[in-house]
């Protein structure tokens, strides 16, 4: 049975919360911006209220539909929401895939990447997934140099996979997986370092 409610972590640089409503404003500012949504599978939100609709329809609904909680990442010190980091499918009642959305004036500086590893050891160590999957568009490459940097295992390549109006023509997709019992889990994800690390951080 998996934990669907995740903990409030605090890092240096920010804070993973679950996502709320009010963060509405905060994401219209990067999910109504044509580039910053170039690679993502959601339509361009077209004002604040669809983003309202997207919070309340999309991620709020989380839960009740067998899926954890959404995160977003709240930068500090301006407490502003600038991104999400989830899993936003479950498979075969373990398997969790992950993606990510961060406002473009706040890429390069290494945050989702930070995120993102942070979210790994949370499926694993509290919600209880056994496997997390990933993909990405092949010619996405900030995606492609976190999911290496994160350590996941390219398993293939489903080819020609997707149409890109943006880019007029069809792209290939990597796919890739970390089991609970791959050495890279033992490495960097293990259950020690979950509470050593990572527990020490979550706040009330
Ligand atoms: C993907 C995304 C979340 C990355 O966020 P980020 O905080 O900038 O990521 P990081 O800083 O942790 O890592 C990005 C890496 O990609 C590299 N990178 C970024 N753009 C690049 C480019 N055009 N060419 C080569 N490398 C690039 C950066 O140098 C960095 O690698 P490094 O640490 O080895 O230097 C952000 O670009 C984004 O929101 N994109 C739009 C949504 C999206 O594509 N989501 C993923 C769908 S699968």
């Amino acid at each position: 049975m998996l934990d669907l409610r995740l903990p409030t972590i605090e890092t240096e640089r920010f804070i993973l919360r679950p996502i709320r409503v009010e963060d509405a404003k905060d994401m219209f500012e990067y999910a109504g911006d044509a580039q910053n949504i170039q690679f993502v599978w959601f339509p361009r939100h077209t004002d604040v209220a669809s983003s309202v609709k997207a919070i309340e329809d999309h991620f709020l609904t989380r839960v009740e539909r067998g899926i954890p909680e959404a995160y977003c990442v709240v930068i500090k010190p301006a407490l502003k929401m600038i991104g999400t980091v989830d899993v936003h499918t479950v498979r075969f009642t373990d398997v969790g895939e992950i993606g990510y959305i961060l406002n473009k004036r706040y890429w390069n500086q290494g945050i989702a990447s930070e995120a993102v590893q942070i979210l790994i050891s949370v499926m694993f160590h509290h919600c209880g997934f056994q496997r997390i999957e990933i993909q990405h568009n092949a010619e996405n490459i900030a995606s492609l140099r976190i999911i290496e940097k994160a350590g996941f295992i390219r398993e293939g390549t489903y080819r020609k996979r997707k149409y890109e109006p943006e880019l007029g023509h069809r792209s290939d997709y990597h796919f890739y997986g970390i089991n609970l019992d791959d050495q890279i889990v033992t490495e960097r994800y293990s259950k020690e370092h979950y509470e050593k690390t990572i527990r020490p951080q979550i706040r009330p």
